[in-house]
């Protein structure tokens, strides 16, 4: 290969942040095993806003959980390029992960995951003290700002079993944003919301994109934001649908010239 062509490779894999190689899930249950993710290849650049959207069991979850390494895949490997040195994710050592992750990605889980013992300030406080980029005194001041971002400061004391699903929804938002990490993996994260507080939180994804650079991986249900993301990807049975693209279709070809604009409403 040309050293020109080597360049334009290696500058190409250098601009994607994540990358999915053949990711494959297998999940061992009683009744036999299931496998969730059937080969999945997948490369998201830095400061992309991509949504993730299939049927219910599609996969999805699946898939955030293989990008944050939260659970181990089958075959293939997770390759995330952040400090301009690539992490495998699932070769990283247990006791190193956690850590790892606490720098790199904030994860808005789809049950969130609050811990049930700890106040809502605390459940946020407690990444920030984990990761130490801030002082103690910085993080409860950073926590209770983050709470008065998703508008739920005034409970900041409260157990998390005492608020709403929509409340911890928020909480858990907040919590994935607390060491101001480059990327945030959120799954379904306005689900439990009224619209209008789902379009705030959308909005303040958007603005983190947007003004602070931050790459973001999001699932939805919601067809609606599908214009707003930089690009969306399908999820269908385990494997990434391709968009099917009428080649003479003027719209068509609008759209390829606007990511902005999702393939789905390119019909
Ligand atoms: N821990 C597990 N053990 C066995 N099977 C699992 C496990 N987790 C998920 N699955 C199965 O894998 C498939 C994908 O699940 P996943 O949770 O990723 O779907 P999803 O697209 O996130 O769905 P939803 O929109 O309902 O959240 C489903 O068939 C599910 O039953
Ligand atoms: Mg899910």
């Amino acid at each position: 290969m040309s050293s020109v062509r080597q360049s334009l490779v290696e500058n190409k894999v250098a601009s994607s942040l994540i990358e999915l190689r053949d990711v494959v899930k297998t999940y061992s249950t009683a009744a036999g095993d299931f496998t969730a993710l059937k080969g999945v290849n997948m490369k998201i650049g830095a400061g992309e806003f991509v949504g993730i959207v299939g049927k219910s069991g599609a996969g999805k979850s699946t898939l955030l959980n293989m990008i944050t390494g939260v659970d181990h895949l089958s075959e293939g490997e997770v390759i995330i390029h952040t400090n301009g040195s690539p992490v495998s994710v699932h070769k990283k050592k247990e006791d190193e992960i956690a850590l790892w992750r606490g720098h790199t990605m904030g994860v808005v889980f789809q049950s969130f995951q609050l811990l049930p013992m700890l106040t809502l300030v605390e459940n946020i406080t407690l990444p920030m003290d984990l990761c130490g980029n801030f002082s103690p005194k910085q993080s409860r001041q950073r926590a209770l700002e983050l709470l008065r971002l998703v508008e739920i400061e005034e409970h900041a004391e409260k157990l998390p079993a005492l608020i709403s699903g929509g409340q911890q929804q928020r909480v858990a938002i907040a919590r994935a944003l607390a060491n101001d990490p480059p990327i945030i993996i959120a799954d379904e994260p306005t689900g439990s919301l009224d619209s209008v507080t789902a379009d705030h939180i959308f909005e303040l994804f958007a603005r983190l994109v947007a003004d602070q650079g931050k790459t973001i991986v999001m699932v939805t249900h919601d067809e609606s934001l599908s214009t707003r993301f930089t690009r969306a990807l399908q999820i269908a049975d385990g494997e990434l649908v391709t968009p099917k693209l009428a080649t003479n279709s003027k719209s068509d070809h609008e759209a390829d010239l606007n990511p902005k604009k999702s393939w789905w409403r390119r019909k």
